[in-house]
């Protein structure tokens, strides 16, 4: 992993997006309809959103684009899309030749403050969501204010609950507007974007504190499963750090008036009124399985809890 691209100074805002015209260019197609003109005489290739198509024919589909154009080791790869996008056009680009210049368009709010920031990068294989991945941070990563503007209300509520998840972690980061229907300030987005890549940089390895941007992840991934994906990640996100501020209580880690305060912070977020069914649906035997299921590191499950002496990261051996 190239570690120096770990570095907040490497996110920019940009006006305007200038490409060559022997760029090599990987896009969204939804993103490349509608910014078409952003694009024109780019020898580009598109790519469906989302998890289906985030697999190895994906991979192999990017491999032979720039095998087919002739690119070497030196190739500068621009990307264009929301973190499925990123996700497996990073990895195929941190494969290629052992690895090309990779910068990423983040087109999604939650790219921009999340996927596109911090190196993860991977696909789905054999039914399990990211199986195969790496860790390949971006040379560059740039956001750019129109993109925010097409993206539909529900797809901005995603990367609100990612903010909502910052600002409970450093309560310095600056106040948003907590609507969908508003398009998010992109200096505000920006400097949600440095605040996970200042994270990142300081523990590369998601060893330490980095752990701590995982709060709400493990009861929200829990619950995406037993939704069916019903549940889009942001929200199963905002209910996950309900459900850990519920179980933090439950385990005498939590005052009552702590978990009144953590349900005061949470109570803004603009999810659809019939998700919260999704709160009481599952007993914590359900849920139990799929916890372990997320442990992120070999054996232990690291739970992140809001406390009454703030957010920590909780970890038990769990065989
Ligand atoms: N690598 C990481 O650290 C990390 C972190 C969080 C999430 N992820 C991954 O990110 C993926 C989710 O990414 P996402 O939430 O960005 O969604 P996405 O990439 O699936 O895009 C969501 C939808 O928005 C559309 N879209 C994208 N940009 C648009 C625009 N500017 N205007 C209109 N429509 C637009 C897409 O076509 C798609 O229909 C998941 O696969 C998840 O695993 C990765």
């Amino acid at each position: 992993m190239n570690q120096e691209y770990l570095n907040p100074e490497n996110i920019e805002v940009i006006e305007e997006i200038e490409l060559s015209k022997d760029a090599y260019v990987i896009a969204d197609e939804r993103v490349f309809a509608l910014y078409k003109s952003h694009f024109e005489a780019c020898d580009l290739l598109l790519l469906r959103a989302g998890e289906t198509d985030k697999n190895l024919a994906g991979v192999e589909r990017i491999w032979q684009y720039l095998s087919e154009r002739g690119a070497g080791r030196d190739a500068s790869i621009h990307v264009f899309g929301g973190g499925s996008i990123s996700d497996i056009a990073a990895f195929a680009i941190s494969t290629f030749k052992r690895g090309c210049r990779l910068t990423l368009y983040p087109t999604t709010l939650m790219s921009m403050i999340d996927a596109s920031i911090g190196g993860k990068t991977g696909f789905n294989y054999s039914g399990l969501k990211n199986h195969i991945g790496s860790l390949y941070p971006a040379e560059k990563i740039f956001l750019y204010h129109d993109f925010l503007e097409s993206l539909p209300a529900d797809e901005i509520r995603q990367g609100l609950a990612e903010m909502l998840k910052c600002k409970l972690l450093d309560s310095e980061l600056p106040t948003f507007i907590m609507s969908a229907s508003e398009t998010p300030d992109i200096d505000c987005t920006l400097e949600y974007a440095r605040y996970k890549m200042h994270i990142c940089m300081i523990d590369p390895w998601d060893r330490a504190i980095r752990r701590l941007l995982n709060f709400g992840h493990s009861f929200g991934h829990a619950l995406e499963s037993l939704s069916n994906f019903e549940l889009k990640h942001g929200d199963a996100i905002y209910l996950g750090m309900k459900l850990a501020a519920r179980y933090s209580h439950d385990q005498g880690l939590l005052s009552k008036k702590g978990l009144d305060e953590y349900e005061m912070m949470l109570s803004g977020y603009p999810l659809p009124a019939k998700h919260f069914a999704y709160l009481d649906r599952y007993s914590s035997d359900e849920l139990l399985p799929l916890l372990l299921q997320d442990k992120k590191s070999g054996s232990r499950l690291c739970l992140i809890l809001p406390t009454d002496d703030g957010i920590r990261a909780f970890e038990s051996v769990v065989f």
